[in-house]
């Protein structure tokens, strides 16, 4: 097809993997687009994978090779979305396209993983220059090409321009089951059901939502894995034995993507060697940061995320591969705990329960360290709606954040989603087999930090007591930091004379 020069709906800037399939789903929703890239053969990847897919009579992607041409190419106002690396990159094309000549009134959406304290202070930044929007984009590169969960944020007046537009692209929810509608064909549109898409807040807000989205990413992967490793090396199962259980749980409470995908990857055989994959490969785990940022979030709003922290930690502790394989010849493993069949059966269950548990509480750590982000910034975050645009498109799509959402339509200021009635009723009723698989992986000498440290999360939660009391003795004892008392009025504060032989408690004036 010649591409003949017409002005196009929208110029996308980043045509790596999720850029370019993120051209490829506009396209099929009807929009013309001016696409950029500083590597050409990235362009040109994009323009031919459009001629294979593309079954109108006209170009729907025309290459450009620079921001000036890409501006040239577009409608006023112009709508630019960025698809680049986060950081030092978007703020390097945002400069480019204020030299190629972008106006105030145009729209740059950056849909990158930014740090959303970066965004913020970018859309004042170019506040003068052109309007920055943020959306960020969950789904990986299936997602971008056939429907992401999208997390848009910023100013309201940029939203009514971009909403028909996201909503057409965004993944759909079948609204009478809370299942995603399934779409996998070039060309294919959905356009009816829930579009995984809902406008999240001010500038900020929708990254700091995707970036929690990430931090229980990093949980809900965890435990998946903690689980593989436990029936892997506790219960001596192969892989396809793994898959098989992992597939049958997936009909259940803990039926996810990731639980899909974590079948697939064990089933599969290396092409080389006939064995599984898995198997081979090497056990150190990558990260690229927002499950970092979102422990440290955490532990700045004051809001225990000790699953999502515990899966950075894992990460962090898979990656010292030689420090382990020291460590491993220096100690000896625990005696081995012999089941019988029966009972294998039964660890089998107990892990099940314990996943699901423990996942609970991932979700409920990142909910509410949204609410206590959303209250330190002074956004207004819907939960429900959060969870609704998690259902479809995203990497943590989970049948259950259907109840995560319903737990939240009942009560909208629900304070952390372990006192809604249906979590309640889960945890209770399941509770003695966390416990039960805990202490088996434990005596087993499995590491299982995402299990276990949900399980602490779960019992200092339900514990009115907890020994803080001596905790703040301790502080008072050698730094006078004083405490309260539970037998006299709340805010009154005291102090013990610790190094005087009477040791009075004396009431401090504030
Ligand atoms: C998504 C993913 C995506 C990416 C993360 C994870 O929602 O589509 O979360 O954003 O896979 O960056 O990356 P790491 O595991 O490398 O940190």
């Amino acid at each position: 097809m010649t591409q003949n020069k017409i002005l196009c709906d929208i110029g996308f800037i980043g045509l790596g993997v999720m850029g370019k399939n993120l051209v490829l789903n506009l396209a099929d929703n009807g929009y013309n687009i001016a696409a950029f890239d500083l590597s050409n053969e990235k362009v040109q990847a994009v323009i031919s994978q459009d001629e294979v897919e593309n079954t109108t009579n006209t170009p729907r992607v025309y290459g450009c090779s620079s921001c000036t041409e890409l501006l040239s190419q577009l409608k006023a106002p112009h709508l630019i979305v960025l698809s680049v690396p986060a950081g030092a990159p978007v703020d390097q094309i945002c400069e480019n396209l204020i030299d190629a000549g972008i106006l105030p009134d145009d729209i740059i959406i950056d849909t990158g993983n930014s740090l959303w304290i970066d965004t913020v202070a970018r859309e004042k930044k170019y506040q003068s220059n052109f309007l920055l929007f943020s959306s960020a984009v969950s789904g990986g590169e299936v997602g971008a090409r056939f429907g992401p969960s999208l997390m848009p944020s910023g100013s309201p007046y940029a939203w009514d321009r971009v909403k028909p537009i996201w909503e057409a692209i965004a993944a759909k929810v079948d609204t009478t089951t809370g299942k995603p509608i399934e779409r996998t064909q070039p060309g294919q549109v959905i356009t009816d059901g829930e579009p995984c898409a809902t406008y999240i807040g001010p500038a900020g807000a929708g990254h700091y939502v995707k970036m929690v989205h990430n931090g229980i990413e990093y949980a809900d992967m965890q435990i998946i894995c903690e689980a593989y490793h436990v029936l892997k090396s506790g219960l001596n199962l192969n892989c396809d034995e793994i898959a098989d259980i992992f597939a049958e749980w997936n009909n259940g409470p803990l039926d996810s993507y990731l639980m899909e995908i974590s079948v697939e990857v064990l089933r599969h055989k290396s092409s080389d060697t006939n064995t599984p994959l898995v198997d081979l490969i090497l056990d150190k785990a990558g990260q690229k940061g927002t499950g970092l940022w979102t422990a440290m979030s955490s532990l700045e709003v004051g809001c225990p995320a000790p699953t999502i922290a515990q899966a950075v930690y894992a990460r962090s502790i898979s990656s010292f591969k030689e420090l382990r394989t020291q460590a491993s010849s220096l100690f000896g493993s625990p005696q081995q705990v012999i089941v019988s069949k029966e009972e294998k059966q039964q660890v089998v269950e107990q892990l099940h329960d314990a996943m699901y548990c423990a996942k609970i509480c991932a979700y409920a750590q990142g909910f509410q360290l949204m609410k206590l982000a959303a209250k330190e910034h002074g956004w207004t975050l819907n939960f429900a709606s959060i969870a609704k645009i998690w259902r479809a498109g995203c990497i943590i799509r989970a049948a259950f954040l259907q109840s995560i959402a319903q737990a939240y339509e009942r009560n909208e200021d629900l304070e952390n989603l372990l006192l809604d009635d249906f979590f309640v009723k889960e945890l209770n009723s399941r509770q003695q087999n966390w416990r039960k698989a805990i202490c088996y992986a434990t005596m087993q000498g499995v590491p299982i930090g995402a299990l276990s440290s949900s399980l602490a999360y779960y019992d200092s939660i339900r514990s009115e007591t907890l020994p803080a009391n001596l905790l703040q003795g301790q502080r008072d004892y050698f730094g006078a930091h004083t405490f309260e008392r539970i037998d006299k009025a709340s805010g009154k504060k005291y102090h013990v004379e610790w190094s005087t032989n009477e040791r009075k408690t004396i009431l401090v004036d504030s």
